[in-house]
C-alpha cells in the first residue's frame, strides 16, 4: 500500500520528538486512567483499547482494561472470552462487593480484564447511583494503568466516565462524519465538567446553559462563555479557565489511508482550540490495515496476530512515542519502538 510510505516520514517525525516520556522505574505512584471514546460508532475505540492495553502489559505494566460500553460490550471478544463467568453486571447487581472482584485473568499475568455486562437489562442507563458506585470503585482498581473502553455517543454515563481522568482518549477515524462526532463529543465533555464545576452556583449554571443553547444555534465560542462568566464572576471565570487548563484530552487517528488524512487532523486541533479552548493532545495515527479484520476474527488483538502488520507497529509508536510510555525493562527506547515486535511475537506463544 503507498499510504504506508507516503506516511512513513511522520513516523520518523514523531520518534524524532523530544519524547514526553514518562519514567516508571519499579514504583508508579498513581494509576494512569485512559478513558477511550470517540463520539461516532466503530471508529475503532475497542480495537485501540485492548491492543494498547496488551502493548503496555508487554512493556511491563500491570494492566487493567475495562469494558464501559455500557450498551454494547464486546471488548471480551479480542481476548477469546465467548462468555465471561463474571463482568459488570455481576458486580452491578451486588453478586460480589468489589469492581476488584470480577478482574478476569489473561494468559498475561500484567493484563487483567472487566468485561461489560449488557447481558444486564437497563445497564444502559445506570441510575446515578450505580454510576457514581462505579466511577468510584475504577478509580481504586489497583494497576498502573487502567484503560476504559467507552460506547459510542454523548450519553451522561459516557461523559461523565470520560471525565475520570483529564487525559482521556478520544478515537477517530479520518472521515467528516468522525470528526464531527468527535468534536461534538469534547464539546459535550466540556459542557459536562462545567456544569459539574457549577452545579451549586445556580446563576452561573444557569447562563452556562444558556449560553450552551445559544451556541447549540450558531458557533459560539468557549472564549466568548469564559468572557461573559469573568464578567459577572470574576472567580468563576479563573475557576474555569484552571479547568480547562487542566483538561488535555488525547486524539488518535485511526484508519488512515494516506497522508492527508494526518494534515486534517491538526486542522481538527486547531480548531478545538479555537472553538472549545481545549488543548487536544495528538499522539499518532493508526493505519487502516486489513490485519486487524485479521486478528478480529480470530479472537485476538492485532498486536499479537500480526506483531510486525503495519497497525501494530503504529500501536507501538503511538504508546511510546505519543503517550510517552516508556519501556519499564529498559529493554529499548521510544526510537526503537518497533522492537516491541519481538517481544509480542514471543508473548504470542502462550495466547
Ligand atoms: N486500523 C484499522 N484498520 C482496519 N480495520 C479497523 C481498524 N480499526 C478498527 N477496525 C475495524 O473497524 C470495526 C470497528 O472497530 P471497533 O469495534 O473497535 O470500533 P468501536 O469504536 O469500538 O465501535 P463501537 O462504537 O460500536 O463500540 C471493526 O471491524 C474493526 O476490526
Ligand atoms: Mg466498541
Amino acid at each position: 500500500m503507498s499510504a504506508q510510505l507516503e506516511i512513513e516520514p511522520e513516523i520518523k517525525r514523531a520518534a524524532a520528538a523530544p519524547a514526553n516520556v514518562i519514567v516508571l522505574d519499579t514504583k508508579v505512584p498513581d494509576t494512569i486512567i485512559w478513558p477511550v471514546a470517540g463520539g461516532k460508532g466503530g471508529t475503532g475505540k475497542s480495537t485501540l483499547t485492548a491492543n494498547l492495553g496488551v502493548g503496555l502489559s508487554l512493556l511491563g505494566y500491570k494492566v487493567i482494561i475495562v469494558d464501559g460500553d455500557l450498551g454494547g460490550a464486546d471488548l471480551h471478544l479480542f481476548f477469546d472470552q465467548v462468555s465471561p463467568p463474571r463482568s459488570l453486571s455481576t458486580f452491578l447487581t451486588r453478586e460480589v462487593g468489589t469492581l476488584q472482584d470480577v478482574l478476569l485473568p489473561t494468559p498475561n499475568e500484567n493484563l487483567r480484564l472487566i468485561c461489560g455486562g449488557s447481558e444486564l437489562v437497563g445497564m444502559a442507563n445506570l441510575s446515578h447511583a450505580a454510576k457514581t458506585k462505579l466511577i468510584r470503585h475504577i478509580q481504586s482498581l489497583d494497576a498502573d494503568f487502567v484503560l476504559v473502553d467507552l460506547g459510542a455517543g454523548s450519553a451522561y454515563n459516557t461523559l461523565d466516565i470520560f471525565a475520570l481522568s483529564n487525559e482521556g482518549i478520544i478515537v477517530t477515524t479520518p472521515e467528516p462524519q468522525a470528526r464531527v462526532d468527535a468534536y461534538g463529543f469534547l464539546k459535550n465533555t466540556v459542557y459536562r465538567k462545567l456544569k459539574r464545576l457549577f452545579g451549586r452556583n445556580e446563576p452561573i449554571a444557569d447562563l452556562i446553559a444558556l449560553f450552551a443553547r445559544e451556541a447549540g444555534r450558531k458557533s459560539g465560542r468557549m472564549e466568548d462563555l469564559l468572557e461573559r462568566l469573568s464578567a459577572v464572576d470574576p472567580l468563576a471565570g479563573q475557576e474555569a479557565r484552571a479547568m480547562l487548563a487542566a483538561y488535555r484530552p488525547k486524539l488518535i487517528l485511526n484508519r488512515v489511508r494516506s497522508k492527508r488524512h494526518i494534515d486534517e487532523v491538526h486542522r481538527f486541533v486547531q480548531l478545538v482550540r479555537q472553538y472549545l479552548s481545549t488543548e487536544v493532545e495528538y499522539v499518532g495515527y493508526v493505519r487502516n490495515d486489513d490485519k486487524i479484520l485479521d486478528a478480529c476474527e480470530r479472537r485476538r488483538p492485532v498486536v499479537l496476530n500480526a506483531p510486525k502488520s503495519a497497525a501494530a507497529i503504529d500501536l507501538y509508536s503511538v504508546l511510546m512515542n505519543g503517550l510517552g510510555v516508556s519501556d519499564r525493562l529498559h529493554r529499548f527506547d521510544a526510537r526503537h519502538c518497533r522492537k516491541l515486535a519481538q517481544v509480542a511475537k514471543a508473548e504470542a506463544k502462550f495466547w
